[in-house]
């Protein structure tokens, strides 16, 4: 049977940059097949939901799901449960794609492109493993309530349960074996009750199952202060769902331009993983041909490699926007004046 791949281009720059990866797919792999449908605000203006059961169950039933990007200005206003983001929630509770790998890296092209001197930032190559599917982003209860008093007050519950904990710090543990051996995890267990619990059942996995990991630990202000003091000292962080969210924009921006970065998001052996542009849907440029499809490129290449068992074909994707960068090419967040399709026909040319 062939393998499959569903696409969700969502909103904003989505579509565009989606398109580039998959002229990028025909050309290493044109045996898998694709389809495609919405989610986001394409999917409320169309279903009146942000995500359909129906698009769930074809995630569920494919091989790899590659998603562009979901929001914009038009939905804001909207009820949480009708907003754009909450269809990316959706999928990624309901495919429970816990492990969200966010790597940064800085391509020898760019180190120019970055705001850091390009002695912090040369050569830096940092994952992210962040917790995707629970924490405060899930957490219940919460709500927006007034109390007896008439005072008004908002709230959600950072919540963690040792289960969770343990399998996404496996995966961190897995990820550093296969890079430099060395874990960071993130917490504010100086102030938090989930982030003393964080900090307790990290520590005793890695006393249980963390042969050949160094693990050390890091309060989550401290880590943001490090990352553009010192990011090279980073091999593999691992934070819960919030402060991964937090820190995997700032490593982003570490290597010039947040165009650049894919993400990958896994659950258990077996089922389909989740690709996504660490980007969002940039609505001020969408629909322009101004965006960046690399970070689109390269999530179809974390997705050949983690989900779709071809390392051969990544190899060469990733090879080739290397070489496509190192002859220049550029769009506008890199400080050049390529389209999204000349981008794409940048890396095509290098393939
Ligand atoms: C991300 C985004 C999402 C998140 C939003 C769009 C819900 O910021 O993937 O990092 O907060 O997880
Ligand atoms: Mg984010």
């Amino acid at each position: 049977m062939s393998q499959s791949i569903l696409l969700l281009p969502g909103d904003g720059i989505g579509p565009e940059v989606i398109e580039q990866a998959v002229r990028v797919l025909n050309v290493v792999a044109d045996d898998i097949t694709t389809q495609s449908s919405l989610v986001g605000g394409a999917s409320i203006d169309t279903h009146g939901v942000p995500l359909s059961d129906d698009t769930l169950e074809l995630a569920k039933a494919s091989d790899a799901v590659l998603l562009g990007a979901v929001g914009g200005p038009k939905w804001v206003d909207a009820a949480r449960h009708l907003r754009p983001e909450m269809g990316l929630l959706q999928l990624r509770k309901g495919l429970d794609v816990f492990a969200n790998l966010r790597p940064a890296y800085c391509f020898p092209a760019l180190v120019d492109a970055s705001s850091l001197k390009r002695e912090v930032i040369e050569g830096l190559d940092l994952m992210i493993v962040r917790e995707l599917t629970s924490g405060v982003y899930f957490g219940e209860p919460r709500g927006i309530e007034t109390n007896a008093d008439g005072v008004r007050f908002g709230y959600e519950t950072s919540r963690y349960t040792q289960p969770e904990i343990e399998r996404v710090a496996r995966v961190a543990f897995e990820i550093a074996r296969g890079r430099g051996g060395e874990v960071c995890s993130v917490e504010k267990s100086n102030v938090m009750e989930s982030g003393l619990f964080w900090r307790e059942i990290v520590t005793a996995l890695h006393a249980a199952e963390g042969d050949g990991v160094k693990l050390s630990h890091l309060y989550a202000d401290a880590c943001a202060m490090e990352l553009v003091r010192a990011p090279k000292q980073f091999d593999v962080i691992l934070a819960g769902n919030l402060f991964g969210d937090v820190l995997s924009d700032e490593a982003a921006m570490l290597t010039g331009s947040i165009g650049m970065l894919p993400s990958a998001s896994l659950g258990i052996d077996g089922t389909p993983g989740l690709y996504e542009p660490v980007h969002g849907s940039a609505p001020d440029i969408a629909g322009q041909g101004l965006a960046n499809p690399c970070a689109a490129i390269l999530s179809l290449e974390m997705a050949l490699r983690w989900s779709l068992g071809r390392a051969d074909a990544a190899d060469r994707v990733l090879k080739a926007v290397g070489e496509a960068l190192n002859a220049g090419a550029r769009t506008r967040d890199l400080g050049g004046s390529l389209s999204t399709q000349e981008m794409g026909d940048a890396v095509i040319a290098a393939l």
